[in-house]
């Protein structure tokens, strides 16, 4: 068969390393006037417009995007997909947010025809925000996930996703057990992992709904599957904090929790991570565990300021999420504005710089798939937004005096939101678009 081409022209931003706080300018590269050309869906080329565009392949459809930024596609590295219709719940902090508000909406996960309608949605306001991957908690029913890695597969979409396990201080009707947990999560994994660009994630909620025995089934998951993500929340509230540690009175801190039962290593995403010590922080580094930072859901819940500074000074491993929905926002591009924010309020300065490469090429790195996504080197995945710089009047007045790409990016870090999308696409075809409808498989 003969290769499918397709080229886009625009400008261009990729990331090839972590800028650090100094704008380096080795980290990225960026063409004003750009084309990509994507053979098979994969990156065939990316540079110059005028070096390109002379010796395309023939027949070669080019895409004009001019005057717009073409970037790799957002990824998030911590939501809930049932929690969707309870995002902006009002007026509790954590441990009373879940139970009146979360557990309610997850019992509904149970039933596969709902789990699939909320999963086509999610997937829906994901691309709209630009957003081509995630790490996604489900619900307890394994229905949940079988629901949401059908509709992912159809679309093409590289996801990872597990359900929840929980066996203890929730309702009743949304607790596992030890066994069945374990022999859910397995057939999960051996169902789905790998399939596609699907991968599984062994999704212990968090310290206080397992029992000591659920945990340590987790980790001997972990150990038969080496290759699965783990994913968690570890230190978000002070109460639950306290709890955790009432709980396991013999664990030195809450990360010690899930190093005792054997889920700390690369690949494993702990959510929040607010309150840690020197010592945590250490062990994070150590064991490759990823911390991440959801600023809408911390300000929201109330639970705190995440110490950017001083996770990135020790060398931790830092992804940036909206955890919908305990955080207000499927927009990674309002979750860097409060990221900022946030800094802001702990004497960091977050560089916009800093902060897209985090969305991209940082946050692939953090979930270990920056073999596939999160740049546009040759080989890797065309998934990719368009950036409008004109998506409100207010945005494009503003820009009109941003002349450096830091500030044009700073001004859609701190103004942008869906708006600011115009396009996403997935292994190089359209599947948002701000001015078109798509039908999707
Ligand atoms: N801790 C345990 N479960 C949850 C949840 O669903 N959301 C958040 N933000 N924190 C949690
Ligand atoms: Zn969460």
């Amino acid at each position: 068969v003969t290769p499918k081409y397709r080229a886009f022209r625009g400008s261009i931003l990729h990331f090839l390393a972590d800028p650090g706080e100094s704008e380096n300018e080795q980290a990225y590269a960026y063409f004003a006037d750009g084309l990509m050309l994507v053979k098979d869906g994969l990156v065939d080329a990316v540079g110059d417009y005028v070096a390109l565009a002379s010796d395309l392949p023939a027949n070669t459809v080019i895409t004009d995007y001019s005057g717009k930024l073409i970037m790799p596609g957002f990824i998030d590295t911590h939501i809930h997909f049932p929690q969707t219709d309870i995002i902006a719940a009002p007026g509790t902090q954590l441990l009373d947010w879940l139970e009146r508000y979360t557990f309610p909406a997850e019992s509904r996960f149970d039933n596969e025809a709902h789990a699939t309608e909320v999963a086509e949605f999610f997937l829906d306001e994901l691309l709209r925000n630009g957003t081509t991957t995630a790490l996604v908690f489900g619900s307890v029913h394994r229905a949940s996930i079988d629901a949401f890695f059908t509709v992912a597969e159809q679309r093409k979409l590289r996801m990872v996703a597990g359900k929840v396990l929980m066996d203890r201080h929730s309702p009743e009707y949304l607790r596992d057990t030890p066994d069945t947990g374990f022999a859910d999560s397995a057939a999960l994994i051996e169902r789905w992992h790998g399939l596609g660009r699907l991968g599984y994630a062994i999704t212990p909620r968090f310290a206080i709904t397992s029992s000591d025995q659920q945990l340590a089934r987790a980790g001997e998951l972990a150990l038969a599957y080496p290759q699965v993500h783990i994913h968690s929340h570890l230190a978000e509230n002070h109460d639950e904090v306290a709890w955790v540690a009432r709980l396991f009175p013999w664990s030195r801190s809450y990360l010690d929790v899930y190093d005792h039962f054997g889920l700390l290593r690369e690949g494993a995403v702990y959510a929040h991570c607010i309150h840690l010590d020197e010592e945590d922080r250490k062990r994070m580094v150590d064991s490759g565990a990823t911390a991440a930072f959801c600023p809408t859901s911390n300000l929201f819940l109330g639970s705190g300021l995440f110490d950017l500074a001083g996770a990135r000074d020790a060398s931790m491993r830092v992804g940036i999420a909206t955890d919908v929905g305990g955080g207000t926002s499927f927009s990674l591009l309002q979750t860097l504005g409060a990221s900022y924010n946030v800094a802001q309020l702990r004497g960091y300065t977050l560089s916009p710089l800093l902060a897209f490469y985090m969305i991209t090429l940082g946050n692939a790195r953090s979930l270990g798939l920056d073999q596939h996504i999160g740049n546009f080197a040759v080989g890797k995945e065309a998934d990719f937004v368009v950036l409008d710089p004109d998506a409100t009047p207010l945005l494009a007045r503003r820009m009109q005096s941003a002349t450096s790409l830091a500030e044009r990016l700073f001004l859609w870090m701190i103004m942008g939101d869906d708006r600011a999308i115009s396009a996403t696409y997935v292994l190089g075809n359209l599947a948002h678009s701000s001015t078109e409808t798509i039908q999707h498989a």
